[in-house]
């Protein structure tokens, strides 16, 4: 059967994957390819061990895969044949020379960008998924208009909402789809094409359009306003430790506010994943670029906030468990950024692992997807550290335990039992603030939550 279109994705991560695999169970009409120039990856999509988890994910991928949806290292195929390319590869925070730490990264878009150019010879839509700093498309149209093959290329900016855990959700029923495009007559009909595209499942109220530039920065904004509502709550938690008040309560009463709305008001030790830290820094280094200092130091004090909870824990702990941990075993539930993932990067259990081998704690380690990425992350850090898939192997004689992630499975263990296992005085850290409290110190733990006053037997 002939493709009424041929979309490729350049980029096969935690974003390009699931997104493509979307399209194409949507529209089989489309062929959809994936490719990526690392060949373990493109292998992993092909197997029956998908690189991401995501709940649902397997099932689209089994329904379109060797139908509409191929993944392939074939860079140069995939761009000749490809109407539409959607480019999904990473951009880090730049780690050398100017706007190390603050600015992105932009190598790996370049160097696609110079590659598209040279392996095109039909015209093209180039559609930016990757989170980007402002007036990246620019940068890509000139980089493409310097091409001598003569195809044209019109660049659009549709920036990916997903959240991980719950992307297919995400994916299927988005809250909206944001095409920007060229105010150009070439501009708004690529915008139509992939309009279009989304067309297919998405109710057309909620496919908004906008210029280029509104749509690469509406990006960094969302995840910045997002991260804040998490800082915002959790610097009222050592208010709220320091008081009687709970911060539970306050979130609650706050939120029902249907100004301010209930949701991300979850106080905890800080938020991590991929996106918000480095698209904060984004934001703030384009501000500083401008010489709008003032605004730079209010969206950079959202991370500091969150570096500051991360230490905070540590020392919470550390204060609780007599002043010293030398010696002293800890038992972490969870490792993943959050619940419903394997991914760790930037997770918030990185840095407080970190610390809490500084300050000579032995580690033990479970959760029941992140402990490969665990275990790359820790990886030549000094000091002992072992690793358990289960939580009640895992809890064997620690003095403490620190919940890290928001995992649904540590809310109902056997916690008694879990209790005599413990060398006593034995304490509970609970970090995301899931598990019941009241009982847990009914059993005989000190506990010790986010921004609530501590529960103590001495
Ligand atoms: C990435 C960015 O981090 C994010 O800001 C953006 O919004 C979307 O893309 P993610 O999909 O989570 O998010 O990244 P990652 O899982 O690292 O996937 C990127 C893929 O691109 C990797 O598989 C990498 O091998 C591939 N890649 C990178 C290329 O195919 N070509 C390159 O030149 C560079
Ligand atoms: C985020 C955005 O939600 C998504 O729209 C964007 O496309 C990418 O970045 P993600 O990083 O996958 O998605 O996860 P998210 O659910 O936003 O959680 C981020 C972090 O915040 C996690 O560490 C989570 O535990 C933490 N968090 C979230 C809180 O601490 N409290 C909350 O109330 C919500």
């Amino acid at each position: 059967m002939a493709f009424e279109k041929n979309i490729l994705c350049i980029g096969a991560g935690y974003v390009g994957g699931p997104t493509m695999a979307m399209i194409a169970y949507k529209c089989p009409q489309y062929k959809v390819t994936v490719v990526d120039i690392n060949p373990e990856r493109i292998i992993q999509w092909n197997s029956s061990e998908l690189p991401v988890y995501e709940p649902g994910l397997d099932e689209i991928v089994r329904v379109a895969r060797g139908k509409n949806l191929f993944f392939s290292t074939q860079i140069d195929k995939g761009i000749k044949e490809s109407d539409i390319i959607f480019v999904s590869v990473n951009t880090p925070t730049k780690t050398f020379g100017t706007g190390a730490g603050m600015a992105a990264d932009l190598q790996y878009w370049e160097k696609t960008a110079r590659h598209i150019r040279e392996a095109a010879t039909s015209n093209k839509i180039i559609v930016e998924k990757s989170t980007l700093p402002v007036k990246t498309a620019l940068a890509m149209e000139r980089i493409l208009k310097a091409g001598k093959n003569g195809a044209c290329f019109e660049v659009l900016s549709n920036p990916e909402f997903l959240a991980e855990g719950t992307a297919v959700r995400d994916l299927e029923d988005p809250d909206r789809v944001l095409i920007g495009s060229n105010e150009t007559a070439s501009g708004l009909k690529a915008r139509e094409e992939l309009v279009k595209i989304y067309a297919n499942w998405v109710p057309e109220e909620r496919i908004i359009t906008s210029n280029i530039w509104s749509s690469e920065l509406s990006k960094l904004v969302a995840n910045a306003f997002l991260a804040q509502r998490i800082s915002s709550i959790n610097s009222i938690t050592p208010l709220c430790e320091k008081t009687d008040a709970s911060i539970s309560e306050v979130a609650r009463a706050v939120g029902l506010d249907s100004r301010v709305g209930d949701k991300f008001l979850k106080a905890g030790i800080g938020f991590g994943g991929s996106c918000f830290k480095k698209d904060i820094l984004n934001l703030v280094y384009l501000c500083r670029c401008y010489h709008l200092d003032t605004v730079a130091d209010y969206w950079e004090g959202v991370v500091k906030i969150n570096e500051y909870q991360k230490e905070r824990f540590v020392l919470n702990m550390l204060n609780a468990m007599f002043n010293t941990l030398a010696g002293k075993r800890v038992c972490l539930f969870g490792f993943a950024f959050k619940a419903d993932t394997g991914d760790t990067r930037e997770s918030p259990a990185i840095f407080i692992a970190t610390r809490l081998l500084e300050e000579k704690a032995e580690l033990v380690i479970t959760d029941p997807k992140a402990l490969d990425n665990a275990r790359k992350n820790l990886d030549g850090l000094d000091g002992k550290i072992l690793y358990f898939e289960d939580p009640y192997e895992a809890s064997v004689n620690c003095d403490a335990i620190a919940v890290m992630t928001e995992w649904g499975i540590y809310k109902d263990l056997d916690y008694p039992k879990i209790y005599r296992s413990m060398t006593n005085p034995a304490f509970i850290f609970d970090g995301r603030n899931i598990l019941d409290h009241r009982r847990l110190f009914e059993i005989g733990f000190n506990v010790f939550s986010i921004g609530k006053p501590p529960m103590t037997h001495f």
